[in-house]
């Protein structure tokens, strides 16, 4: 076993400032003298990145570095599954070791505050429990394979929108119980090896110099000791990170002896200005993660990449992960042959039938070994005895339409974006209206018709918001007249944050799939086929329209800009984010969060609540259980979801606590227990800095989603209990 925080002792100040910053876009500097390795990193949550060089953004061109595109983490949260989360983590963990990685950029847990966020797609839910819960998981299965975690980004990045100078504003209490949340679990439970800060500001400083968040959170109230990385840039001055609790500074320039914490840091320890047990403080932290990841020991799990037992796990994660929203007269699953003698007629129109996603979205890109798309899915599943043919529908202007890689940040992307209406006018609308007459003259031809549509890269990106929540490219229209030419369409919408259905009610089949990874097109045409019952829940809700959202209705998006220079974002909505907040103000919405249908059908019933003390005063375990049954015709699972109403003023109405995917095959019944204990019960109180069970009464929702609750009931805690 390698010991290397005993070589502390050992370094000059030279050496330990090396370990302290990047020498590469991706490594930090080793000792060699010593026999300190550089750490070598790599981004990100859909897989292991391909191969940069060392101070330049552009690929190696390796032949050697294509990887298992895994599904986005919008995907795997729809799968309600801490163990396909575990599952999820160990390819990643292993991919990345198999990669040579010491360090994978990933999860990426920032909550889902407004549906514009081009991020989404890289993030989970709108809820802190549902994202905490598998992220934990998630780390779990990373770090089992000698790979550190890096859970990002720390904390408040909820918009891309000026990511890099806004100033979020948002009172403690709601930032303890929604920001904050998930990162305490990945840190406590998952264990995460490091954690990376944010670009943006919060309460006068940047999230990667904020003593508060660094030092008063991260250190002090939750004991951290792992590494902190900055995120890239994120470091603007050198005494701030220093001291605030950046210990590894990275960055997307070559010029690497300047960053903050490289030659202007030695200069300030050297003249006294910092002591230099600082920098030990943070060397050694280094030097513990790299023995933790058993760096130098014959022994360390030497990972592997694209294998099929990874395969394996990515189909199944892609196939929970799909969300069936509507199926009105069991249009679904389809039959993919009348008889052998007639082949059936499919027709699949839409854009994202053929497009692959790999390759796009920012620092998430994958440059995937394969990718099935839906359209190859489908003619995979149905075979030689079914005629597919594909029409895209909608035309996708790029140029034209969206410029989403703009990646300072602009609200001006899409629809006219670089071109000006009048060239849009005689350019595009002419090349819309003829793909959907071409399409419309089609239709009667065929016996069932699948339009896959959605967002792409272009919209779903790093850097950049959505200006609204439409689907581009006039597809809104395509739909609609889809709708009216046949009843045998079925809807699929591929995309990482929610959209807009002005023609929900004119559509009987939905089904909804955030990027689903490599096997996604493959796990698609399985379950409109049939081969795969869904089980996907929404991870947020999908909202009627943007107007609805809270951060709309309190006016608290994007922010708008300061007199220091800087943008500033106040939360004002608080904790009614998502649908917290559609839940306590009863504002109807498209989808609920916890949503999801089955082509099975389940009932539930015999509910009762048994609660145990546990010894100490006000520790107790309470259980919630009841028998599920499926009653419908197809083995499949369901997802009970617990919820909890605090009764307290500004709490709302119901907040998730814990959920169960039972799977059941036809007939089966199971009986199911949920658990809670006091930390469930718990408010974040700011004058006592720590999370409090007050006694009280308090409601609890057992439903299928936040919207669809079976069973309600209440408890009274009698008394306080003050959470360490
Ligand atoms: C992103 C991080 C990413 C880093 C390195 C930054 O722009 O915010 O999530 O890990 O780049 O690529």
């Amino acid at each position: 076993m390698e010991n290397f925080t005993s070589k502390l002792n050992e370094m000059t100040l030279e050496e330990k400032i090396k370990i302290i910053h990047a020498a590469g876009l991706f490594c930090n500097g080793g000792v060699e003298r010593l026999g300190i390795p550089a750490l070598r990193m790599s981004d990100g949550p859909n897989g292991v990145r391909q191969e940069f060089e060392n101070d330049k953004w552009i690929p190696t061109g390796l032949a050697g570095d294509s990887v298992s595109y895994l599904p986005g983490n919008t995907c795997l949260a729809s799968t309600w599954n801490p163990e396909l989360a575990y599952y999820f983590g160990q390819v990643l963990g292993n991919e990345a070791r198999g990669r040579g990685k010491d360090i994978i950029l990933a999860p990426g847990i920032n909550i889902k505050r407004t549906p514009l966020c081009g991020r989404n797609f890289e993030y989970f839910s709108e809820d802190p429990v549902l994202t905490g819960r598998l992220a934990v998981s998630l780390i779990q299965g990373i770090q089992d394979n000698d790979v550190a975690a890096c859970v990002k980004h720390f904390a408040l990045n909820n918009q891309e929108f000026d990511r890099t100078t806004v100033e979020v504003e948002v009172e403690e209490k709601t930032l303890h119980e929604l920001y904050l949340s998930a990162f305490y679990a990945a840190l406590t439970e998952g264990r995460s090896l490091s954690i990376m800060g944010a670009y943006n500001r919060y309460d006068g400083s940047y999230c990667c110099e904020s003593k508060k968040l660094l030092q008063d959170i991260l250190r002090e109230q939750w004991h951290y000791d792992g590494v902190v990385i900055s995120d890239w840039g994120a470091v603007h001055d050198t005494e701030e990170a220093a001291l605030h609790g950046i210990d590894l500074e990275m960055s997307v320039t070559p010029d690497f002896d300047n960053y903050k914490m490289a030659d202007p840091l030695y200069e300030k320890v050297k003249n006294g200005e910092i002591p230099e047990s600082v920098i030990d403080e943070k060397v050694s932290r280094i030097l513990n993660l790299m023995e933790k990841i058993r760096i130098g020991n014959p022994g360390r799990n030497p990972g592997s990449f694209n294998t099929h037992s990874h395969h394996r796990i990515l189909n199944r994660i892609a196939e929970e992960g799909i969300v069936l929203l509507k199926n009105e007269k069991q249009h679904l699953p389809l039959n993919p042959e009348i008889d052998s003698k007639t082949p059936k007629r499919i027709l699949v129109v839409g854009d994202n039938a053929t497009r692959t996603h790999a390759n796009g979205g920012g620092s998430a890109e994958i440059k995937a070994l394969y990718e099935i798309s839906p359209l190859l899915g489908i003619c995979m599943v149905t075979g030689g005895n079914t005629e597919c043919q594909w029409m895209p529908g909608y035309y996708v202007d790029n140029e034209g339409d969206i410029k989403g890689e703009n990646l300072a940040g602009t609200l001006e992307i899409r629809d006219k974006g670089k071109m000006d209406k009048k060239q849009w006018e005689e350019e595009i609308l002419p090349k819309r209206k003829q793909y959907l007459e071409e399409v419309l003259e089609a239709v009667p031809d065929y016996d069932e018709v699948i339009f896959i549509g959605g967002l792409n890269h272009s919209l779903d990106v790093e850097g950049a918001d959505r200006p609204d929540m439409k689907l581009p490219y006039g597809q809104d229209d395509v739909i609609s007249a889809l709708a009216d030419a046949t009843d045998r369409l079925t809807v699929v919408l591929i995309n990482g944050s929610p959209v807009e259905m002005p023609w929900i009610d004119r559509v009987h089949s939905l089904i909804q799939t955030s990027y689903c990874g490599m096997n996604g097109g493959y796990a698609l045409a399985r379950v409109l086929f049939g081969e795969i019952n869904p089980s996907g829940k929404l991870p947020e809700t999908y909202p009627l329209r943007l107007e609805d959202t809270p951060t709309s209705v309190y006016h608290s998006y994007p922010g708008e800009m300061g007199k220091d220079g800087h943008r500033h974002v106040t939360y004002s909505e608080k904790l009614m984010v998502g649908y917290r907040y559609y839940t306590s103000k009863e504002v109807p919405v498209l989808f609920p969060f916890g949503y999801g249908l089955s082509y099975t059908t389940f009932s539930c019933s015999n509910y009762h609540v048994v609660v145990r003390n546990m010894g100490h005063i006000g520790e107790f375990q309470l259980t919630l259980s009841c028998e599920i049954q499926n009653t419908g015709k197809y083995d499949g699972r369901e997802t009970l979801q617990l919820y909890v109403g605090i009764l307290e003023e500004g709490q709302p109405k119901m907040a998730l606590k814990t959920f169960e995917k039972v799977s059941l095959s036809t007939t089966e019944k199971k009986e199911v227990a949920l658990i809670l204990t006091q930390k469930d019960f718990a408010v974040y109180s700011t004058e006592k800095k720590c999370f409090i069970a007050k006694s009280g009464t308090y409601m609890l929702y057992l439903g299928t989603s936040a919207n669809d609750i079976l069973y309600r009931t209440s408890i009274d805690l009698l008394q306080d209990y003050v959470l360490s």
